[in-house]
């Protein structure tokens, strides 16, 4: 299976943002062999999209949580409202919410633990700035990210647990990585993912984000170590959505 994961970031009206998950769910109708496609729009919008998602193959991911099921913490959204809009996936530790809020290791932690005790599934977001890419320390780096952010939590109660590989430097640059320098990152990301968690290397997914947009989208998809993309500005633009969810497909068939 491949799965595309559309981030709308901070972006879309409420209007806009049940157009295109409609869009989203029309793309899946009635067609056999499609990627799962998980869509995660601005908390706002979280409520009326969970009804057009509702009972289709598209589902409804947040992009980031509060560290507990509620409590005090204004202005954040916890794991058990999430839950009571029947959201699945939930993106934590994304490179803008530790860059731009300074998120650091110890909340996403925390995080990670709010989320273990909910039924959501968590997509971790890690990577590397273009300076610990220029000293060569892309690995170690994002390997530490990891470890940090399990430490003390318990091994997910879901079946699966979700990393995505999203280089700093390559997030919304319009330059990606080159498949063959994410291919390697995922491999030993799966595998420390494998021995941190207890679950087997099949129920650790990789994911890359970065720059994804149509043309390139299937170069990432038709790597097995790629379980699928991270999309954002592209996920944002009917034609671009269309172009990546068709690579999808046809990496799919190839693979019978
Ligand atoms: P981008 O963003 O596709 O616009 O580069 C990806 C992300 O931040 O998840």
């Amino acid at each position: 299976m491949k799965t595309i994961i559309a981030n709308w970031k901070m972006n879309l009206g409420i209007r806009e943002s049940l157009a295109l998950a409609r869009h989203a769910v029309f793309t899946l109708q009635g067609r056999e062999l499609v990627p799962q496609i998980v869509i995660c729009p601005s908390f706002l919008a979280m409520f009326e999209v969970h009804k057009i998602v509702a009972r289709t193959r598209v589902a409804l991911g947040a992009q980031d949580c509060g560290p507990d099921r509620f409590g005090s913490y204004t202005g954040a959204i916890g794991t058990a409202q999430l839950e009571d809009v029947e959201a699945k996936y939930v993106i934590v530790g994304h490179s803008e919410r530790r860059l731009a809020f300074g998120e650091s290791d110890d909340l996403i932690k925390e995080k990670l633990k709010a989320i273990s005790d909910s039924d959501l599934q968590p997509i971790l977001c890690l990577g590397d700035t273009a300076e610990v890419k220029e000293a060569n320390l892309t690995l170690p780096t994002v390997i530490g990210q990891l470890r940090r952010a399990l430490s003390g939590v318990n091994p997910p109660k879901r079946k699966e647990f979700w990393i995505a590989y999203e280089p700093v430097w390559a997030i919304g640059s319009k330059t990606p990585a080159l498949p063959l320098e994410v291919v390697p990152i995922c491999k030993a990301l799966r595998e420390e993912a494998a021995k941190l968690t207890g679950l087997s290397l099949d129920k650790i997914k990789l994911f890359y984000g970065g720059s994804v947009v149509g043309d390139n989208a299937y170069l990432f998809l038709r790597e097995p170590e790629i379980d699928g993309l991270l999309v954002g500005g592209a996920s944002l633009k009917i034609k671009e959505f269309d172009a990546i969810v068709a690579a999808a497909v046809e990496v799919l068939q190839a693979q019978g």
